[in-house]
């Protein structure tokens, strides 16, 4: 495993009340530095290989390559080469699985995660995590790779809520978490590389929670 400084325990609690109390919560410097810097290493050498392929929109037949509505890059992170930061990164995310399962009842199982690289100029225009013919993502988790992002080098998460819009700059360390069925978001466009992990918890197909 690789070292890091260990997250509290309470800052999965308060990431568990908000995604409770509004369905979503945004975390700055939630991810120890090295950590991410390792992350981001392995993210620009995914991309400058040319490992990383260019994400589609749809599923199953109706996927297509649309940059106009999502221009990211992406490689599973199942897919990628052994690394220890990533045991490291999936093994929070179980930890945080195990606080939202504690408080919110979700039975999340399994905890799917790519690499995502935006080119500058790409984006992720509006939409919702969940998809219609399949709803066992339940709850949606972006980790920001990108040190030393300055306000105008754009590329924030919007999320469309009731009370408006928010925007979170893509800052290294910052993790948003949302509900994949009911928080409408986007990704804008940066003027840089923009590099990120975006994951889903899901739910058993056979949960009686589903809907
Ligand atoms: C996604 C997504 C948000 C982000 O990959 O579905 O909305 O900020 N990502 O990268
Ligand atoms: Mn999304």
């Amino acid at each position: 495993m690789f070292e890091f400084p260990e997250v509290s325990v309470s800052r999965y609690e308060l990431i568990a009340d908000e995604l409770a109390e509004r369905g979503w919560s945004v975390q700055d410097n939630l991810l120890p530095g090295p950590l991410v810097q390792a992350l981001a290493e392995q993210c620009r050498a995914l991309w400058q290989q040319d490992r990383l392929t260019p994400a589609a929109i749809g599923r199953g037949g109706d996927q297509a390559v649309v940059p106009e509505i999502r221009g990211d890059y992406t490689r599973w992170l199942d897919d990628c080469p052994h690394h220890a930061a990533n045991a490291t990164y999936l093994a929070l995310m179980d930890t945080l699985r195990g606080a939202l399962n504690r408080s919110l009842f979700l039975g999340l199982d399994s905890f799917e995660t790519h690499f995502a690289l935006y080119p500058p100029g790409a984006g992720y225009q509006r939409h919702l995590d969940r998809f219609q013919n399949s709803p066992l993502r339940a709850v949606s988790v972006v980790a920001y790779l990108n040190q030393h992002w300055q306000p105008g080098d754009g590329g924030e998460l919007r999320l469309h809520l009731d009370s408006g819009v928010r925007d979170f700059p893509p800052r290294a360390g910052t993790v948003a978490v949302f509900a994949s069925a009911d928080i409408e978001h986007e990704v804008l466009a940066a003027g840089k590389d923009r590099a990120s992990l975006a994951g889903w918890f899901r739910r058993r197909p056979d949960n009686p929670l589903l809907r």
